[in-house]
């Protein structure tokens, strides 16, 4: 069966392809890229798999580093985007294919690595697609999982409240214990984690999913309120220059599918 939230999904990432190639956003900076090739563990034969890949971000950050990159994604919009930009730069190691993360369409252990990026928080069972990427990564092979987390766990209903008001594609962002237990729980052994800070413009963060005005309300309206002593929202709000920032925060876990003893 297709992920049950499949039709928020296309229909919000449809319209924000461009925005992940904006080179004036996060997304695609070099720093970012360099930190996911540091703290992704790859070796020059291997084939990888980028799962829930939108434009591939995160697997053309690798592809020089490797033999292939197959990217695999629910949104075609996403993909071709990302397809023009790795056709533009003269990259010819990547492989964009149309797939749902809960049912990829490959053979068990078809690949040596297995990456995903800000995926998680949009899977109605990130149980179901994490053991996909396992199935499908070779005893031996590794799997490197970045997403937002929420920090602080009391903050956590707050958080994906305001983040599904301005996106309905959101399910939720995980703890940063939680994330890590769902790796552990889909049988993959921790080798590493790291942490990355995003600080985000808050009006550009909404009009890049076409907030609707209520809900764009609302959620100015909880950051006024944490930044008058109230409640926290988890997004660490701040005024600068008379604009709202905000922060998310990456965390990157890396892992190995341990051999069968
Ligand atoms: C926030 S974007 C991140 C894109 C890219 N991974 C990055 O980090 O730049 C989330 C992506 O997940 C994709 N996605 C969400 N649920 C999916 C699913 N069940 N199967 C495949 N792709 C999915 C969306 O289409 C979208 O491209």
């Amino acid at each position: 069966m297709a992920a049950s939230n499949a039709g928020e999904v296309r229909a919000s990432f449809a319209g924000q392809a461009a925005a992940f190639e904006d080179v004036t956003r996060h997304f695609g900076r070099k720093d970012v890229a360099e930190w996911m090739a540091a703290n992704t563990p790859v070796d020059v034969d291997d084939i990888v798999l980028e799962v829930a890949a939108g434009t591939a971000l995160f697997g053309r950050a690798i592809a020089p580093l490797v033999r292939a990159v197959i990217a695999i994604d629910i949104t075609p919009e996403m993909l071709s985007e990302g397809k023009r930009v790795a056709d533009a730069s003269g990259r010819s190691n990547l492989l964009f294919q149309i797939g749902d993360a809960t049912r990829l369409p490959f053979l068990d252990a078809s690949f040596d690595a297995v990456i995903s990026r800000l995926a998680v928080h949009h899977f109605d069972d990130p149980d179901a697609a994490l053991s996909e990427m396992v199935r499908v990564c070779r005893p031996g092979g590794t799997v490197t999982v970045i997403d937002m987390v929420v920090v602080d766990e009391s903050n956590a209903d707050r958080f994906n409240d305001l983040e599904r008001r301005r996106d309905q594609a959101h399910t939720r962002a995980l703890t940063r214990t939680g994330l890590r237990d769902a790796v552990e729980r889909a049988g993959l052994h921790v080798t590493h984690t790291s942490s990355w800070e995003n600080v985000l413009d808050g009006e550009r963060w909404m009009e890049q999913t076409s907030t609707s005005a209520d809900d764009a309300a609302v959620i100015r309206a909880a950051w006024d309120e944490e930044l008058s002593g109230g409640a926290a929202t988890g997004m660490a709000p701040r005024r600068r220059d008379g604009h709202i920032e905000f922060v998310h925060i990456w965390d990157l876990i890396g892992a190995q599918r341990l051999m069968p003893r």
